[in-house]
């Protein structure tokens, strides 16, 4: 009884689809932790905005602030593209730290090159997730979120570039 009741309530979110469920499940997987990390990302990356300091303070203050909202402006393709191939996404702060892969920095202090490199690096694995939820795609016939997942390995391509210039000593 209990059990039906379950796939009842899940049966509620199945978007009909035509992609193999079993493939599809596994994109979606990897789709919900690209978003854990897109937001881990997201909010460290405000988080250096907020706590940057030095000389290059304005600089590094803007730039931070141009990337944290390009990186907010992918969420939502991320989670949507999930619930069109009709799996079920992220509910909470709670659901993102169960998920994520990049770590959160909660240090007291962290100086300018530090949060540079470190968001650089961040952005690099999140280029290798990015592929690898690329090869999950094309391997379930998922040719959207295939296609899609191309321009944002691109935007953090770009801002892993930004960062590493910003941080060259000359
Ligand atoms: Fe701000």
């Amino acid at each position: 009884m209990a059990k039906d009741a379950k796939s009842r309530r899940t049966a509620n979110l199945a978007t009909p689809n035509d992609l193999g469920a079993n493939a599809s499940k596994e994109v979606a997987g990897g789709l919900n932790i690209l978003l854990a990390d897109v937001i881990a990302l997201y909010f460290k990356t405000k988080n250096f905005h907020w706590h940057v300091s030095g000389p290059h303070f304005r600089d590094y203050h803007l730039l931070l602030d141009d990337q944290a909202q390009q990186i907010y402006g992918i969420t939502d393709a991320i989670a949507e593209r999930v619930r069109k191939t009709g799996n079920v996404t992220l509910r909470s702060i709670g659901d993102i730290s169960r998920h994520q892969t990049i770590k959160d920095n909660d240090a007291n202090f962290v100086g300018p090159a530090d949060m540079l490199s470190e968001l650089r690096d961040d952005n690099l694995k999140l280029v290798e997730s990015f592929r690898n939820v690329k090869e999950l795609a094309e391997a379930a016939k998922d040719n959207a979120t295939s296609g899609i997942v191309d321009e944002w390995t691109d935007q953090a391509e770009e801002r892993a570039w930004f960062l590493f210039e910003a941080s060259r000593k000359a």
